[in-house]
């Protein structure tokens, strides 16, 4: 982490877990766990049917941003069973979009062409994206994980402007450490964090590099968490398994906490 530039950020994925109606006793239970954390922020992205009670109880009452999954690249129109952005906006309190996570790349047809164009959507409206990059463990053994990353961001960003990339956050999570138990080393991650932003520097410049928000997301757990965040280009975490029992995320915030 380094606090002095740029923004701390603890991200929970639910993915597809979580009932809406489940919601409330886990907005108590992190209210109680977590003291208004002064040196992060918080973000919880749930699952589409799980955002109104997100907005009211995590979001109003434990004061943690929530964010949605996934959104449509399309505007509006004939896409049955999809979410737009603009949907997403006029709900008051979703602020993030997990953007290109790889169980979307995998299971849902996600391109690098289709995130981008997510991307463009959700900075079209207003929404913060957490975009996801990250390879998986056959390309690294091939000594392709630089290229890879190198690619992914370039294409997910195309188009974004020296504006727009303000608010943007980046993810890198190893496809082969996601729900695994197998994070990488604190080193390991930070190579590649600092990989990303020195492509972020390239195309936007260094003072843009230095201030955007980079996570780490792979197994990081109550654990591990303390050892990632001291790395200097990893700037908080998403966090999927961890980020469903409050009493281990509440000690990851706290990890993401110290002065
Ligand atoms: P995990 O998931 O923490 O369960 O490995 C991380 C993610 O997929 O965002």
């Amino acid at each position: 982490m380094n606090r002095k530039y740029r923004k701390t950020i603890i991200a929970g994925n639910f993915k597809m877990n979580m009932l809406p109606g489940e919601l409330k006793a886990y907005a108590e239970s992190m209210k109680a766990l977590v003291n208004r954390p002064r040196w992060c922020e918080t973000v919880i992205c749930a699952p589409f049917v799980d955002l109104p009670a997100a907005i009211k109880y995590l979001n109003k009452e434990a004061r943690i941003s929530i964010g949605a999954q996934n959104l449509s690249e399309h505007e509006k129109g004939a896409y049955t069973g999809e979410v737009s952005g603009q949907m997403l906006r006029d709900m008051g309190g979703v602020k993030y979009v997990i953007i290109g996570h790889s169980e979307r790349r995998q299971y849902f047809g996600e391109t690098d062409l289709t995130v981008n164009e997510k991307v463009k959507a959700a900075l079209a409206c207003g929404l913060q994206p957490i975009i996801c990059v990250g390879e998986s463990a056959r390309q690294r053994e091939m000594d392709l994980t630089a290229p890879l990353i190198n690619y992914q961001v370039r294409a997910a960003l195309a188009g974004v402007d020296e504006k727009q990339i303000k608010s943007v956050v980046i993810a890198y999570e190893p496809i082969w450490a996601i729900g695994t138990g197998n994070t990488a080393t604190a080193e390991q991650a930070n190579e590649v964090n600092r990989y990303i932003r020195s492509i972020i520097r390239d195309i936007y410049g260094a003072r843009t590099a230095r201030a955007t928000t980079i996570l780490y997301g792979g197994s990081m757990n109550d654990a591990n968490a303390f050892e990632l965040l001291a790395q200097p280009d990893i700037d908080g975490g998403l966090i999927g398994g961890a980020s469903l029992v409050p009493e281990k995320f509440a000690k990851i915030i706290f990890a993401a906490n110290q002065e």
